[in-house]
């Protein structure tokens, strides 16, 4: 494998600093035939809470110009058996970061500690679901809550911390600076934005949950503002998201400051754009004279 995409996080060796992002690539091994696991930086599995979850009602996609909009409510099977089942048959596959959700600061501290265990490389606390009734966002909106959730995951495990931000907010700079200081080793930014779509032949919400997360193309110029945004504000690491569909898509995100980047909602149109990107990635740090994506990071003559 080449030298060019190699690099470090969080004592994270990575193949490449290209990730698939929570809620996309399921638990990585659906992808098996259309990625080399090892290539990725690794995966931010489906979102994992203390108890199974059945998701939202009614409809949970709906897809909108440049992108889609979900609400699924984190559906998953618990972390029981996430534990027991799941990460048995992935963990020598790829590097697996475990996104947790909780509905108190204490939900987190538990599946914190209880994701200490070998396999597991780090833990991305998603505070900033948009999609469920009973937390997440909440925690995402609030520094101080945000701060609160940060040291009750940091407390209770040896695994490096990330914390993946909300957009859902006024200033991500205040948010990104709590974690920071309450010990995040990392953050992950963006979620998606919160939206809705009407059936006008209905009146009614298109989506079960009423409103959803508009994620994919659309979103980012969002998600490139918000991550230049929060490298000018933090020194931890970054990782990019948000939109990105292509190696050019990537390389803005590692100007604008993030030390990796994750593809989510481009999963769907192109199980293997990962790969793809990778290579163009390349092709692009070649095509520039540098030797490693490092060199690229935080670049942005602005
Ligand atoms: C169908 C779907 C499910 C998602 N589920 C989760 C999740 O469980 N946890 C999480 O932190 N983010 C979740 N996300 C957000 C993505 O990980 C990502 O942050 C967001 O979609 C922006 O990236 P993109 O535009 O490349 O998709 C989900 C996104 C989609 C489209």
């Amino acid at each position: 494998m080449s030298e060019l995409l190699q690099t470090e996080l969080c004592g994270m060796k990575l193949s490449t600093p290209i990730f698939a992002a929570s809620g996309t690539f399921g638990f990585g091994e659906e992808f098996e035939s259309f990625v080399d696991l090892k290539r990725l930086g690794g995966v931010m599995v489906k979102c994992i809470t203390l108890k199974p979850r059945r998701g939202n009602d009614g409809v949970r996609i709906t897809e909108t110009p440049s992108g889609m909009l979900n609400a699924i409510g984190l559906e998953n099977p618990g972390v029981e058996v996430f534990l027991s089942n799941i990460l048995p048959r992935i963990k020598d596959k790829m590097n697996v970061i475990v996104n947790v959700s909780g509905s108190s600061v204490e939900d987190y501290g538990r599946l914190a500690e209880l994701l200490d265990v070998d396999g597991v490389a780090a833990i991305e606390l998603n505070i900033s679901c948009p999609n469920v009734k009973d937390g997440g966002i909440i925690f995402g909106t609030d520094a101080r809550q945000a701060a609160n959730v940060t040291s009750a995951a940091k407390k209770s495990t040896s695994k490096p911390v990330i914390v993946k931000l909300s957009p859902n907010v006024t200033d991500i700079t205040k948010i990104a600076k709590a974690c920071e200081a309450a010990g995040a080793d990392c953050l992950s930014l963006i979620n998606t934005l919160m939206g809705m779509e009407i059936n006008i032949n209905t009146w009614r919400p298109t989506l079960g949950n009423v409103t959803g997360g508009l994620s994919g193309g659309a979103i980012k110029p969002v998600a490139l503002r918000m991550v230049w945004q929060v490298a000018n504000a933090v020194k931890v690491p970054i990782i990019g998201m948000g939109g990105i569909r292509s190696a050019s898509d990537a390389a803005e995100f590692f100007l604008a400051g993030a030390s990796a980047v994750a593809t989510g909602t481009a999963n769907f149109a192109e199980p293997s754009i990962t790969m793809k990107i990778a290579d163009d990635l390349e092709r692009y740090l070649q095509g520039h004279g540098l030797k490693n994506i490092r060199e690229l990071v935080g670049k942005v003559k602005a």
